[in-house]
């Protein structure tokens, strides 16, 4: 499938900004005359690596991990109705608070389940990821997909009625650098929904727990490079993240309001079932492993 005019409309170079047009078999920047290859798939390449060596590590990290995943991904990260059900109900809601023509990007797309839920919701839907493998797999029923970090979208501002970010922010260095980004490609009025981050607050209450976890999963064989990899793609998988900092971070940069909701897993666990009954005693941001944000510009 091909990228339409519609979404090549709101392409700009992400080094600089000019508009891109296509010239043979990439596409340049109207200015600069830089050229972005196309990948295999007809997908725009437009992938900017970071200056900032630590950032394009785990960038460069993500990419190779995500791609050697990608045939896999789906069996085993959808059980749609467990994971995503919350996620479908999610978008149906932020769906009625849109008065835009319904543009929405989804930003660490992965395989695309996310995106087929965008695809039956909204009119227009774009996706973006690091991984080519991944994309390939968008690329089966979707053609509105580029190479891009989030970090650095190649997107006009005020090009999107909403943004999703499902399982995303932990894979980046810096998550305020994909924040600033969602935020310039928002029009006013539109919404960012970011999922599946877990709570700094719960890895330091329960690192024991986590690291007994991690223990009894790391009987798989991996190679210490693939490990260290896996290391790098996820790189706050291993702290969580601080949903009240990024919080302040939307605010800062223009949101108008951010509603932060903490959750326990979609399969809760024996032990994850006890912090559910404990939860209803005693409420603490401590007891959940995940949460989202909800934010509109
Ligand atoms: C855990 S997967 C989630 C995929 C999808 N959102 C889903 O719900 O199944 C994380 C995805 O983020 C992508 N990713 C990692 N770093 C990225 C970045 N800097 N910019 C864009 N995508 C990135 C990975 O390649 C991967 O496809």
């Amino acid at each position: 499938m091909a990228l339409s005019d519609w979404l090549l409309g709101k392409l700009r170079c992400p080094l600089g900004g000019d508009p891109l047009r296509f010239d043979g078999g990439a596409l340049v920047a109207e200015r600069s005359g830089r050229r972005w290859p196309l990948a295999p798939e007809g997908i725009p390449d437009l992938l900017a690596r970071s200056a900032d060596p630590g950032a394009r590590a785990v960038e460069e990290a993500n990419a190779i991990f995500h791609d050697a995943h990608a045939a896999d991904y789906d069996l085993e990260t959808a059980r749609p109705d467990e994971c995503y059900g919350d996620v479908a109900r999610t978008l149906d809601r932020l769906r009625e608070t849109v008065s835009g023509p319904g543009e929405v990007l989804d930003a660490g797309c992965g395989s695309g389940i996310v995106l087929e839920l965008l695809r039956s919701r909204f009119p227009r839907v774009a996706g973006a990821d690091v991984s080519l493998g991944m994309l390939a797999r968008c690329a089966r029923f979707h053609g509105d997909l580029v190479r891009a970090s989030a970090a650095r979208l190649p997107f006009e501002d005020a090009s999107f009625d909403g943004v999703t970010a499902y399982s995303l922010l932990h894979h980046l260095r810096e998550p305020a650098d994909g924040l600033r980004e969602f935020a310039r490609v928002l029009r006013p009025g539109g919404f960012l929904y970011t999922d599946n981050d877990s709570n700094a607050a719960f890895h330091e209450r329960f690192s024991w727990w986590l690291a007994m976890r991690r223990a009894l999963k790391s009987a798989r064989s991996h190679s210490p490079e693939e490990v260290a990899r896996e290391r790098l793609a996820e790189y706050h998988h291993g702290t969580g993240l601080d949903p009240e900092s990024l919080r302040a971070r939307l605010l800062g940069f223009g949101f108008a309001t951010v509603e932060v909701v903490l959750s326990h897993p979609p399969r809760p666990d024996e032990f994850t079932r006890l912090l559910m009954e404990l939860e209803r005693h005693a409420p603490a941001p401590s007891l959940h492993y995940y949460f989202r944000l909800i934010a509109i510009r």
